[in-house]
């Protein structure tokens, strides 16, 4: 199934580029995030965050109309999880971001839809999400239940771009991509492949 409409929630400096780098190559993106103020600068073509060379990127994409930002999530065909992964007192990573984010697509989830998470985040919570998305979405069936069968694909691919120059390197850095099957692996590197030369 082709990627006509691509999400990506926490539109910061790991999501804004990345939601730009597919409008870029004429792909409806559809970017969230709960901060009203990143949402409303996003929609009037301009940037809330420093990265060189992001500005013009995101207001070609937004006058083109092909980049458009919500508070709430809306129906797509891949969704990417880019939300912060920080740390807490204990020095434990804290998902409750991610896992936020997870939950608020659950609603939206359709038969054939790809899940990425590419937060910097724990072994397992890949896993963590899909379990969680598997609760609140009976009617559909998850990798971890049907492996290659599943309706719904779900993969990990961290973002590991520098700062200051993550305009080129989203798009030439080689990635690393982990599905939780094989069809999710594939068709996670088949959708970055809409604007990867890694
Ligand atoms: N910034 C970097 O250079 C960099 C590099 C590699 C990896 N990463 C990783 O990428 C992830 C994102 O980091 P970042 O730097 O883009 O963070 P960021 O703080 O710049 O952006 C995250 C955005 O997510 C939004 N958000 C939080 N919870 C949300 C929710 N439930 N729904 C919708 N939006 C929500 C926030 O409002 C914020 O705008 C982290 O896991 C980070 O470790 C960052």
């Amino acid at each position: 199934m082709s990627f006509e409409t691509i999400f990506v929630i926490g539109l910061g400096y790991i999501g804004l580029p990345t939601a730009v780098a597919f409008a870029a190559r004429q792909k409806k993106v559809i970017g969230v995030d709960v901060n009203q103020h990143a949402v409303d600068t996003i929609n009037q073509g301009k940037i809330h965050i420093v990265e060189p060379d992001l500005d013009k990127t995101v207001k070609t994409a937004v006058e083109a109309g092909y980049l458009k930002a919500f508070t709430t999530p809306q129906r797509a065909d891949a969704f990417l999880i880019a939300v912060p992964t920080p740390f807490k007192d204990d020095h434990q990573p804290d998902l409750s971001y991610v896992m936020a984010a997870a939950e608020s697509i659950a609603p939206l989830l359709k038969k054939g839809d790809l899940i990425i998470l590419e937060s910097t985040s724990p072994t397992g919570a890949t896993e963590q999400i899909a379990q969680r998305l598997a609760a609140m979405r009976s009617d559909l069936t998850f990798p971890q239940q049907q492996g290659e069968n599943s309706d719904i694909d779900i993969a990990y691919c961290p973002e590991r771009v520098l700062p200051g120059k993550v305009m080129v390197e989203l798009i030439k850095n080689d990635r690393v991509i982990d599905g939780m099957t094989m069809k999710s692996s594939q068709r996670a590197s088949e959708l970055y492949r809409i604007f990867l030369t890694g």
